[in-house]
């Protein structure tokens, strides 16, 4: 293990997100733009011996956990095949996938196989018409599906992930809370953060303080947890329920100072942090033969360069950055 993974701050970076794909089989209007995106032509995407190669010198550096997004990571017909080599790297404890849902009660028992230790399911609504608005396209029951399978084959907790957004779904705090009562299912409500192309505005953002007033208001023994210092979530339970509740502040309480994440784009370029243009391609070097020490050096400098925390929530609204699709969150 080296110090490529530090950065001028002294945060370790133990967490890389590897998006699989820039596509997605829904089209929320919080991730990408009512006219789509330019999706990267085919051979400019890393192809699963790259995806390997990179991942296996960042887990040899001292990356710990390994988490796939999208677009819709489960899209990518090798997700088996990659879940399995990926699970195989010596020092790698956690492999991890966010989902939508969609088509993942099927593939579940075979991706478990495949050593996939944890997952987190986006759902939004709890009302299919709602659903179907957000999306653009049909498939509630089908996420309804997934969660019940992630829960029934033994994933513990099953983590859903509820973008929150004033007007939307906002009403439907207290209906997600439900879904703990019974269930080890970590409900996970998101402050509406922007990104190019989601036309965000801050009267939409429901703040931490807020959606924890809804909560507390209906179920006054909301008891705080203690959370992990690289985590994003708050996390809380409530007394009697079998699964927990917690908020993703990154708007009003960002939580950088314990910051312990990279990200790798479906077109291999590196990203340092969620929000801000600063990106670097490992995919053209990986081409023209690079050793892994070259590698290193490329990796190395721009954790170097990496910004001690993102620059508030009115200058991310205004900093160019990709769509959501494109990063995976
Ligand atoms: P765990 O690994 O289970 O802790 O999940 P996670 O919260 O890291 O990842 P997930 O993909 O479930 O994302 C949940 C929300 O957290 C999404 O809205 C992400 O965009 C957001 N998120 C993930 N990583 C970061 C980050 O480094 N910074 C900020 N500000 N938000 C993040
Ligand atoms: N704000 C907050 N969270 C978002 N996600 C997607 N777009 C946004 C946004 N604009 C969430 C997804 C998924 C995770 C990767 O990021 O719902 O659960
Ligand atoms: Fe890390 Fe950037 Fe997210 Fe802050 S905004 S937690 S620095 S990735």
């Amino acid at each position: 293990v080296s110090d490529m993974l530090v950065d001028s701050f002294g945060r370790m970076h133990t967490y890389l997100r590897i998006s699989l794909t820039e596509r997605c089989n829904l089209r929320c209007h919080y991730c990408m733009p009512a006219e789509g995106i330019q999706l990267t032509p085919n051979p400019q995407l890393l192809s699963q011996n790259e995806i390997l190669r990179l991942a296996s010198l960042f887990v040899a550096s001292g990356v710990n956990k390994i988490r796939l997004t999208g677009g819709e990571p489960t899209i990518r017909k090798d997700i088996d095949q990659i879940c399995l080599h990926l699970s195989n790297l010596k020092g790698l404890k956690s492999l991890a996938i966010t989902t939508n849902g969609i088509t993942l009660a099927r593939k579940l028992p075979l991706l478990k196989e495949c050593g996939l230790t944890s997952l987190n399911i986006s759902l939004d609504t709890l009302v299919p018409a709602k659903f179907e608005f957000l999306t653009r396209r049909k498939g509630h029951e089908k996420v309804m599906e997934s969660i019940n399978a992630a829960v029934d084959v033994g994933y513990n907790p099953v983590k859903v992930n509820c973008v929150v957004m004033r007007g939307f779904n906002d009403d439907e705090i207290c209906d997600f809370v439900e879904l703990t009562r019974d269930r080890p299912i970590n409900v996970r409500f998101i402050e509406f953060m922007p990104f190019d192309g989601n036309v965000w505005n801050v009267k939409k953002l429901v703040s931490y303080s807020e959606m924890l007033d809804t909560v507390v208001k209906q179920f006054p023994n909301l008891k705080r947890q203690h959370d992990h210092p690289t985590e994003t979530a708050k996390n809380f339970k409530i007394d009697g329920h079998l699964g927990t509740v917690s908020f993703i502040t990154s708007m009003t309480q960002h939580f950088c100072a314990g910051c312990n994440r990279l990200r790798l784009l479906a077109d291999g370029n590196f990203k340092v942090c969620l929000f801000g243009p600063s990106e670097v391609s490992l995919r053209d070097p990986l081409r023209q033969q690079a050793s892994d020490d070259e590698l290193r050096e490329i990796i190395g400098a721009a954790v170097k360069k990496k910004k001690a925390s993102h620059a508030g929530m009115f200058d991310i609204a205004k900093t160019a950055n990709r769509p959501m699709i494109h990063i995976g969150g």
